[in-house]
């Protein structure tokens, strides 16, 4: 039946609650239009643009899924607007489209994701281990392709910031941004530390500078995720079972005393990131809805910050065990 499927109203309308608005503040307004078949969320948005309120900001691309742009809170669930049908929703009922309310609104549903970006920078990059003599003279490395797949399910990411915005510890914490990476990059340093030719070593910056800790394993942000990526099982349980290891686990740090040590240390890790120094998340200057509780705009920097990250030269590997 043509109603089951477009999930209208018995008028053959969809009443959609869209919020409208700017950092100022706002106000949803609904707006009802005729219901069609086989449309997402993003095609009734453009319709409102398109005949109702062409002042309608929406921030979107690809209308694919795959640029992760439309990211927004439909009936307050984190969604791209792209991918979620009409069909899907309560047959009858007001469909509410909101902005992400963990990042700061620009206008109606385009929020300032900029936080994001900010921490990007402050995770190590990739330092590849230096070639064996047998992969000098092959002219390349070589690795397992067991140890390649590990990390590849990360590279998936769409970068549409929906975990970030459904997890709790910055959705209800503003104050937790200055000390938090959050999903997207437990999944960024994830891929990094599984990567087999990496030699740098994340996780006393994880665990005391991106706040991995503060992860209590809820899996919201598995929920909400496009590209299905496991992040809680297969990115954030791992990293803190390292995490552990480094610190509490005296088997292994026995092990790493013996071994030639192969990582670069936490501190030298962070040095390499394009941002300055092993600090947290907190940007340089600061971007809008960040708070900067430790002075008054400036980058906060190694030592400035309870739990401040290692001093230049010590490393997890020379700690001793707890
Ligand atoms: S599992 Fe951790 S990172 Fe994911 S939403 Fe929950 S608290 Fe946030
Ligand atoms: S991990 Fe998933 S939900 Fe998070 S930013 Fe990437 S694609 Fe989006
Ligand atoms: S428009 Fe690209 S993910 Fe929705």
């Amino acid at each position: 039946m043509a109603e089951e499927i477009i999930r209208s109203n018995q008028s053959g309308e969809v009443t959609m609650r869209i919020w409208r608005g700017d950092e100022e503040g706002g106000e949803f307004a609904e707006y009802v239009m005729p219901a069609q078949e086989g449309e997402v969320v993003l095609d009734v948005i453009h319709r409102v643009q398109a005949s109702e309120a062409p002042d309608l900001a929406c921030r979107w691309n690809c209308k694919a899924g795959k640029c992760g742009s439309c990211s927004a809170e439909i009936n307050g669930r984190p969604s791209l607007m792209c991918m979620t049908r009409m069909d899907t929703l309560p047959p009858g009922e007001t469909v509410t489209v909101a902005p992400m309310r963990a990042f700061p609104v620009i206008r109606d549903l385009v929020t300032d994701v900029s936080y994001n970006y900010e921490v990007a920078k402050r995770i190590p990059p990739l330092s590849a281990r230096e070639k064996t003599p047998d992969e000098v003279e092959a002219g390349g490395y070589r690795m397992a392709q067991i140890d390649v797949e590990r990390s590849q399910e990360f590279r998936k990411c769409i970068e549409c910031f929906l975990c970030q915005d459904v997890c709790h510890v910055v959705r209800d914490h503003e104050e937790n941004k200055t000390a938090y990476a959050g999903p997207r990059f437990f999944i960024r340093s994830a891929e990094l530390e599984m990567h087999p030719l990496d030699t740098n070593d994340r996780r006393q910056l994880l665990q005391e500078n991106q706040g991995l800790g503060k992860c209590n394993i809820t899996k919201c942000c598995t929920e909400v995720c496009p590209e299905h990526i496991k992040i809680t099982d297969n990115a954030i349980i791992p990293l803190k079972e390292r995490v552990v290891d480094a610190k509490y686990d005296p088997v292994a740090w026995l092990g790493r005393k013996i071994r030639t040590r192969s990582k670069r240390s936490a501190a030298d890790a962070a040095a390499l990131a394009p941002s300055q120094g092993p600090a947290a998340v907190l940007p340089p200057g600061g971007v809008h809805g960040i708070p900067q509780p430790h002075g008054q705009g400036g980058p906060v920097l190694a030592g400035s910050v309870p739990n401040a990250p290692v001093a230049p030269g010590q490393s997890v590997e020379e700690d001793a065990p707890e």
